[in-house]
């Protein structure tokens, strides 16, 4: 009988430390979670093109446009859940997002910009270019991510 107690306590505290590292997200309108989903998709869109770019993948003008249609639907969806607000953990965005805003602003316009032009020859079976406005749309993630994203925490 005097063991009971003992066995929940560690139970409760392995339960505990599993939980520690994954913060949850107590905001009501859940906009870390919300805008860290919309960033997985767009991964989920791109990675498909970027194996065509690299010659991984035979590029197939139907999947290859429905990936780029794909990207730019998801291309503005993030952004609305930035709000003032919004900066709380487990966030990976960096402070800047915030006190920088009007460059932050100017990332998703570049990145805006350059999902429009891949979409523009995502079906001229013009390899060349489509490698070119692939790597200009992950460049493009990816200055984002140097100015505004948090690498780990
Ligand atoms: C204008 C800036 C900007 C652009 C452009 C951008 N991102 Fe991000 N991304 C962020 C920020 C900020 C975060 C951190 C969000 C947070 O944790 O609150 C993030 C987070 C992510 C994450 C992590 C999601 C998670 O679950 O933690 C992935 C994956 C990602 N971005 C992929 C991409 C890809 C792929 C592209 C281009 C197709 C892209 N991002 C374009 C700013 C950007």
């Amino acid at each position: 009988m005097q063991k009971m107690p003992l066995i929940a306590l560690v139970a409760a505290t392995v339960l505990l430390s599993a939980c520690s590292d994954r913060i949850k997200d107590t905001h009501p309108q859940q906009l870390v979670s919300k805008r860290q989903a919309v960033f997985k998709k767009f991964t989920k869109a791109l990675e498909p093109m970027g194996l065509v770019a690299r010659d991984r993948q035979d590029y197939v003008k139907a999947s290859f446009v429905a990936s780029a249609q794909a990207l730019q639907e998801l291309a503005s969806q993030p952004w609305p859940y930035f709000t003032a607000d919004g900066n709380y953990p487990p966030t990976r965005a960096k402070p800047e997002v915030w006190s920088q805003a009007g460059e932050f602003k100017l990332a998703q316009d570049k990145f805006l910009a350059a999902t429009d032009a891949l979409v523009q020859v995502a079906g001229s079976a013009d390899v060349a270019a489509i490698r070119t406005s692939v790597e200009a749309v992950q460049t493009s993630c990816k200055s984002c991510h140097d100015q505004f994203r948090f690498d780990r925490q």
